[in-house]
C-alpha cells in the first residue's frame, strides 16, 4: 500500500449474516467511512420495480443502474423482501455490476468527509471491487439463524411474511448470488471468515477488529 492509499477493509458474506451491523460498527471503531454495496443493488431493484418492469428485464436495469444517483436512495423503500429479491435478480447482470463497479471503487479511494479510510460491505468486495483491501473478512452463519434474523427485521417493519418463507427467499438468494457468472459471492483466499451463528454482535465485532488490527499492523 503506498503512503496516498487509504486503507479499505472489505467485509463480504451472504446476506443476513450480520456483516452490515459489524460493517457499520467497524467504520465508526475506526473513524472510516462505510458503504453497504447491496444498498445500491436494492436501489436499482427498486427504481426497476418502481418503473413498473419486472427486474429479470435487462435493459430496464441497466438504465435504472447507469441512471442511480446515491445521494437520492430511499432507505425504507430499499429494505423490503420485494427489493432484496429485485436486487439478487439484476445483481446477476455483468452490465448492472460493471455501472456499479465504478462508484465502489472512488468510495474505496476517496472516502466521502475526508475519512482515513473506508469499510465496504457487500458480496464481492475482497475478490473483485478491493482485491488489495487491507483486511478482508468474509461473514457467514447457518442459513436457520440468518433467516430468523432477517424475519424478525422483516416483523418489525410491519411484514406478515412467515419464517419459513424467509428461509426459503435465503436459500434462494444464496443460490443465485452464489451460482452467478458474474463475480459470484465467495470468500477471497485471504480472507479470514468469521462465522457469527453462535455470537452475539459485541462478540463478532471483537473477533472482527482483533482480524483487522492484527492485518493493518
Ligand atoms: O446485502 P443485501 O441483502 O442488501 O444485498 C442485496 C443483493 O445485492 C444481494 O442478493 C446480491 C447483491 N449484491 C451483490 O451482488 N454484490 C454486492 N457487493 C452487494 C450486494
Amino acid at each position: 500500500m503506498d503512503a496516498n492509499t487509504k486503507p479499505v477493509v472489505a467485509i463480504d458474506g451472504p446476506a443476513a449474516s450480520g456483516k452490515g451491523t459489524l460493517a457499520r460498527r467497524l467504520a465508526a471503531h475506526y473513524g472510516f467511512a462505510y458503504l453497504d454495496t447491496g444498498s445500491l443493488y436494492r436501489a436499482v431493484g427498486q427504481a426497476v420495480l418502481a418503473a413498473g418492469k419486472d427486474p429479470a428485464d435487462e435493459a430496464a436495469a441497466l438504465a435504472a443502474a447507469r441512471a442511480l444517483d446515491v445521494t437520492k436512495i430511499d432507505e425504507r423503500s430499499i429494505r423490503t423482501r420485494e427489493a432484496g429479491e429485485a436486487a439478487s435478480l439484476v445483481a446477476v447482470m455483468p452490465g448492472v455490476r460493471a455501472a456499479i463497479l465504478h462508484l465502489q471503487r472512488d468510495f474505496a479511494r476517496n472516502p466521502p468527509g475526508g475519512k482515513k479510510g473506508a469499510v465496504l460491505d457487500g458480496r464481492d468486495i475482497g475478490t473483485v471491487v478491493c482485491p488489495d483491501a487491507a483486511a478482508k473478512i468474509y461473514v457467514t452463519a447457518r442459513p436457520e439463524i440468518r433467516a430468523h434474523r432477517r424475519w424478525l427485521e422483516l416483523k418489525g417493519s410491519g411484514s406478515t411474511v412467515s419464517e419459513a418463507q424467509v428461509l426459503e427467499d435465503t436459500k434462494e438468494r444464496d443460490r443465485r448470488d452464489a451460482g452467478r457468472e458474474a463475480s459470484p459471492m465467495k470468500p477471497a483466499e485471504d480472507a479470514h471468515l468469521l462465522d457469527t451463528s453462535d455470537l452475539s454482535i459485541e462478540a463478532a465485532f471483537g473477533e472482527a477488529v482483533r482480524i483487522i488490527d492484527k492485518s493493518m499492523s
